[in-house]
């Protein structure tokens, strides 16, 4: 085994969809397939694969330039500009919107694309599974992450297969104060919890495997509203997870799936609701402009090619989940404009709560407040003596 390292980089963006923000034109599809197609004839890249899932164009690549490489992000960038181009000429809705800046400047993180990049020496055989979630944030996949890497009752694992026996460790990034700390499972579950139970806030970025600290999974980790300071779109996450032999299996990979959990992001980016694993013909959001979403497909690494896709939520046995979640997304749509199907203010990407308190503030008034008077004597248990006034 060669020990030249392959890297494999999921870079995603919405430039612009067709009908709303329910899903990607196939033009906008075919203009960064070009892009990528040309960029391989040359050599910077080994392979790709271009999808989406939902509004979100996504492109997944592998290379031997390691993670953060600028020119593997000036591509993605160019490609993202040439479908964004394609869908102005085709009047798309709203065409170019996560291009937050006009020109590149090394690293389209902080620009408006999500990235998941991870590098390593490939195994002799190397199964990895690319999650691309729509209408959703990063912080949605901390719970799957959280019963893939330390839950035992998801991952037998954990418990039978001595090669991760030993545990995994968490990477947690703090969105809000841009920093991260480095949490051991199971030793330090409780804290994990602690920390990514507010998935708007702390986010599992990359987790490693203990003995030998390779990595096991990366989760793009942008949200959009931060960097722009106001909203300009979802930052719907991708995800990259290593498979088999030495991680977990496919099937304790895509486990945590089978229940779809509640998740923000939903309408406006404005509230929750079931995260449903979903086949790629079914990876576009069009109730409520949802419900969030995702998909998962699954490759070989094979000296840089990709092998595959499999597209892995594409199978009945995922069809109670999506039943399931249809039964949750009707439970919450019935609370309307209601919390907690709505998110809370803080987090609402729409809101018109203080353009409504600005216009009422003259129309509040204050009930008169009548005067209680204390009871005037009582005569404490403790000391025997009266008090009160
Ligand atoms: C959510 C999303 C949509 C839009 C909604 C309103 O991520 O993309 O739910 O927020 O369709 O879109 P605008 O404000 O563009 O009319
Ligand atoms: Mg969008
Ligand atoms: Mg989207």
């Amino acid at each position: 085994m060669s020990q030249e390292k392959t890297t494999i980089s999921v870079i995603k963006a919405d430039i612009g969809s067709l009908a709303g923000h329910h899903i990607v034109h196939p033009e906008t599809l075919a203009a960064a397939t070009k892009v990528l197609a040309e960029a391989k004839f040359k050599g910077l890249i080994i392979d790709f694969y271009v999808t989406n899932v939902g509004d979100d164009l996504q492109l997944i690549m592998t290379h031997k330039r390691g993670v953060d490489a600028p020119e593997i992000h000036e591509l993605a960038w160019n490609a993202f500009k040439e479908a964004a181009n394609v869908a102005k000429d085709l009047g798309l809705y709203a065409a170019g919107q996560d291009l937050l800046s006009e020109a590149f400047s090394g690293n389209v993180r902080g620009l408006g694309p999500g990235v998941a990049e991870m590098e390593f020496v490939e195994r002799p055989s190397e199964p990895v599974v690319v999650f691309m979630a729509d209408k959703t944030e990063p912080g949605a996949f901390n719970l799957p992450m959280y019963r893939i890497f330390a839950d035992p009752f998801n991952t037998a694992g954990l418990v039978i297969d001595p090669k991760i026996h030993e545990g995994f460790k968490f990477e947690i990034f703090d969105v809000f104060e841009n920093k991260a700390v480095l949490l051991s499972a199971p030793e330090e579950s409780y804290d994990i919890l602690a920390l990514i139970g507010t998935p708007g806030r702390f986010i599992v970025r990359r987790v490693y495997r203990k003995p030998d600290n390779e990595i096991a999974a990366v989760v793009s980790v942008e949200r959009l509203s931060l960097m722009a300071g106001r909203y300009v779109g979802k930052d719907d996450p991708v995800a990259v997870v290593r498979a088999q032999s030495g991680f977990p299996a496919v099937g304790e990979v895509l486990e945590p799936f089978a229940f779809p959990h509640l998740v923000a992001g939903w309408m406006r980016g404005s509230h929750h609701g079931p995260l449903m694993p979903v086949s790629q013909r079914h990876a576009k959001c069009t109730r409520f402009d949802g419900p969030p979403r995702v998909l998962a497909l699954g490759f070989q690494v094979k000296n840089g090619k990709l092998v595959g896709p499999a597209d892995l939520f594409d199978d009945v046995a995922f069809d109670e989940s999506r039943r399931i979640a249809q039964q949750i997304a009707d439970y919450m749509r019935r609370h309307g404009p209601f919390m907690p199907h709505r998110l809370g203010p803080e987090e609402m990407e729409y809101t018109t709560l203080p353009s409504v308190l600005e216009k009422l503030k003259g129309r509040f008034f204050v009930e008169k407040v009548y005067e209680v008077k204390k009871p005037k004597v009582t005569t404490s248990l403790l000391s025997g003596k009266e008090e009160g006034d």
